[in-house]
């Protein structure tokens, strides 16, 4: 392979771990970023984000990955360059491009002085189009011809947080949108070899790839949303369990299990967003992508699905609420439009007092003062009188049970394991007719 150096421009929730995994794998690493104090930390052998598994990769092969915050450097001492720049939502839906101008701007400068072929790859989430705009751009300030002197790719990830290094070493597929055949080839190559399960390579045009980017995050959301739906509807059915539901039909090979849970909506900074997107996408070109739209909207309601339980149970202040898991998926401390977020806050607006436990934050860490945070999952509970299991954090399955009892418990996502728990006339699990002595909460 002609590529050993590599360059990764944004060393952020994405790009850092990208940087180590491409560093494990033998490459010469030399990381970007605008922010010194995280240069200073990844030199130092600090990670400045809580993913699992980084630190280990950090510490094993720190003597293959700097960092700097000149590009002229790191383009000039490798031979190809990730982008992992944020692309932040803009108030119509599509995603800022912003950052990654300004990146492939200081690329396309350091690029000038440079000689020889050089591949550049954009890994930030793009809307449709973005591609074909940032070619002539590199092209000006390089002054060199895409596809000729260098070549650029766009390369998304589908990963998710909690599990970024593994996804980034075992994707489902790699997708590469490209300027040109060489660049491409490049492109997969490196993936061929950074991958350990020889995944399947989809290699297609900028726009194609773009729409496939946006595509999968849209489906997925879509299948969320229905077993989401599913779980209501079953709130109301005597006798009904939605994941005997959803695990018959999942085995469907048209339907499939995975992202079937009926539970709680999704959150965080891809899901919700890339929905609007592609909804908003649509809109442009003139089509309609009225799916995306209910898929965000059935989202949006699924907080007001919980209070409802409040209502129907006469559960009111001052009456103290515990909200256990607070990120919008366990194994990250990301809270980013994280549902049981928005559910502490709206329930704290209603006036109950909240209390909060989640493994991955603390107060210090996590800012508020609408709600206190207590230091394990069983002081949480105790200094309750409902208990709400918002996020399914592993450790929570392990909680004495007995810290339970004379609780009202709403369990979102049924993984409390104990008969005298789910028993009792108190425990609401979503998504299973509540107990039958206990009318259905009705919409
Ligand atoms: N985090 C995810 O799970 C995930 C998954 C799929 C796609 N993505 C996409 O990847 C992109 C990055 O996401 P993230 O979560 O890693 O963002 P992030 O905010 O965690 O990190 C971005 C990093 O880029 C740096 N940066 C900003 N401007 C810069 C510049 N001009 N030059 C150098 N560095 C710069 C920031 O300081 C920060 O460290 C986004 O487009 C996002 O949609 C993220």
């Amino acid at each position: 392979m002609r590529i050993s150096n590599i360059s990764v421009v944004g060393l952020g929730k994405l790009g850092l771990c990208l940087a180590n995994v491409l560093a494990s794998k033998g490459f010469s690493v030399i990381g970007v970023d605008t922010d010194a104090s995280k240069i200073n930390q990844v030199n130092r052998g600090i990670s400045p984000i809580f993913e699992p598994g980084l630190e280990t990769l950090l510490q094993a092969h720190r003597a293959r990955l700097s960092a700097t915050v000149d590009y002229n450097q790191a383009i000039h001492n490798s031979d190809a360059t990730f982008v992992v720049v944020p692309t932040p939502s803009e108030p119509s839906g599509g995603f800022s491009l912003g950052y990654v101008e300004q990146a492939m701007g200081k690329i396309g400068e350091a690029l000038r002085e440079k000689p020889g072929y050089h591949l550049i790859v954009l890994t930030s989430t793009v809307m449709p189009g973005s591609m074909e705009h940032l070619a002539p751009l590199l092209e000006e300030r390089s002054s060199k011809v895409c596809g000729r002197d260098f070549g650029l790719c766009y390369n998304p990830e589908f990963i998710a947080l909690g599990n970024v290094v593994r996804g980034l070493l075992r994707p489902d597929f790699v997708l590469i949108g490209e300027s040109d055949e060489r660049a491409g080839q490049e492109l997969a190559q490196i993936q061929s070899y950074v991958c350990e399960n020889d995944p399947p390579i989809e290699r297609m045009n900028f726009v194609n790839a773009e729409i496939a980017k946006i595509s999968v995050n849209s489906f997925v959301t879509m299948k969320m949303s229905y077993a989401n739906t599913l779980a209501e509807i079953c709130e109301n059915v005597v006798g009904a369990d939605v994941d005997q539901i959803t695990t018959a039909i999942g085995k469907d090979k048209r339907i499939g299990s995975a992202y079937l849970k009926g539970a709680l909506g999704y959150g965080g900074p891809c899901f919700p967003r890339d929905n609007i997107a592609f909804a908003s996408f649509a809109k442009g070109v003139g089509a309609q992508g009225d799916l995306a739209l209910m898929t965000h909207q059935i989202n949006e309601r699924q907080v007001k699905r919980i209070t409802r339980i409040f209502v129907k149970e006469n559960l009111h202040p001052p009456m103290k609420v515990g909200v256990l898991g607070l990120t919008y998926k366990p194994g990250t401390n990301v809270t980013e439009a994280s549902q049981a977020l928005m559910l502490a806050r709206q329930l704290a607006s209603e006036g109950f007092e909240i209390f909060v436990y989640d493994p991955a934050l603390t107060n210090d860490s996590f800012r508020t003062d609408e709600l206190r945070f207590k230091p394990t999952a069983e002081a949480c509970i105790e200094a309750t009188d409902v208990c709400i299991v918002a996020t399914p954090w592993e450790a929570f399955k392990k909680i004495n049970s007995s810290v339970f009892s004379d609780k009202f418990v709403i369990d979102c996502w049924r993984i409390l394991n104990d008969d005298a728990i789910r028993n009792s006339s108190r425990y609401f699990p979503l998504g299973k007719s509540f107990n039958k002595k206990i009318p259905a909460v009705l919409a």
